[in-house]
């Protein structure tokens, strides 16, 4: 029982029946994911108890400085990445949101996450603001084109470029600018939506924190679900539900569009 003596139930059913609703009445509503939505599939986040960060240094293993400092040790951390991310199935949560985007025809999911878990459950129109570990480039930007990260470039450790500069994974590391043609679509997302479904992110990291909070301020209501509180709970406007990407986006379709 909380305070006002209303079983948790009944509250966590009136808040999943809103979002419900919410989700139904919008015309546009956005997605915004980050790595709590991967975790039910076996992805670590960066924060948690078993976070990465708190087992490495990001600037060790997620900064250019890093890369070239020492590429081997970090060439290694992304091949399990990658190949943990390969193996790894999307729970229900990724089939729920794969309904919501054919029941509604347009839902764009802006992402922080590089694990490609949403496309390979079959979400569309996925914005990666963070980048992808499905291929790597040149270090020093020599021009040639980029490379699909398969098992062979593993081979030699770390993978080189044609032009024998090594390689650096085309995801965004510590210092470095958001991919433009996303993060500007992002922000245009934010600008015109009539709902945000924000999932799993601890928003610590701008600029993709700032984009449910640009809706916020336009008086747009934004769903947060997510294990924990977050900066963004106690905004005005916020729906919160407190719980599982994997149990609460199935049981907001049963609850929207029947089983
Ligand atoms: P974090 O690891 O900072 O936060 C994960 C969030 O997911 C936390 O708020 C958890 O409470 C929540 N969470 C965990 N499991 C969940 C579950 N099953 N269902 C719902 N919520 C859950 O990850 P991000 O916010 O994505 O950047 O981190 C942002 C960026 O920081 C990453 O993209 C990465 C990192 O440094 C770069 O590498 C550039």
């Amino acid at each position: 029982m909380n305070e006002a003596g209303i079983k948790e139930e009944t509250l966590s059913a009136k808040l999943i029946s809103e979002a419900a609703d919410l989700i139904t009445a919008a015309s546009l509503a956005v997605v915004s994911t980050g790595a709590g939505m991967s975790s039910e599939s076996g992805v670590r986040t960066f924060r948690g108890e078993d976070g990465f960060w708190r087992e490495y240094r990001a600037e060790d293993l997620a900064s250019i400085e890093g890369i070239r400092r020492n590429p081997g040790l970090v060439w290694e951390w992304y091949r399990e990445r990658l190949k943990a991310c390969e193996e790894l199935e999307p729970h229900a949560g990724y089939s729920a949101l794969v309904r919501i985007q054919r029941e509604k025809s347009i839902l764009p999911l802006i992402t922080q996450n590089v694990d490609g878990l949403h496309q390979k459950a079959g979400i569309k129109d996925v914005i990666e603001l963070h980048g992808s570990l499905r291929t790597a480039s040149c270090i020093d930007g020599c021009g040639a084109p980029c490379v699909r990260m398969t098992e062979d470039l593993f081979e030699e450790l770390p993978p080189r470029c044609s032009c024998g500069s090594i390689l650096r994974p085309d995801v965004v590391l510590f210092g470095e600018q958001l991919p433009h043609q996303a993060l500007k679509r992002a922000f245009r997302l934010a600008d015109s939506c009539d709902l945000m479904i924000v999932i799993g992110t601890s928003m610590v990291v701008y600029p993709a924190s700032s984009i449910p909070l640009i809706a916020l301020r336009r008086g747009v209501r934004v769903i947060e679900i997510n294990t924990e509180e977050t900066p963004l709970s106690s905004v005005e406007g916020t729906l919160n539900l407190r719980g599982t990407a994997g149990r609460i986006l199935p049981e907001i379709v049963k609850v929207a569009y029947g089983v």
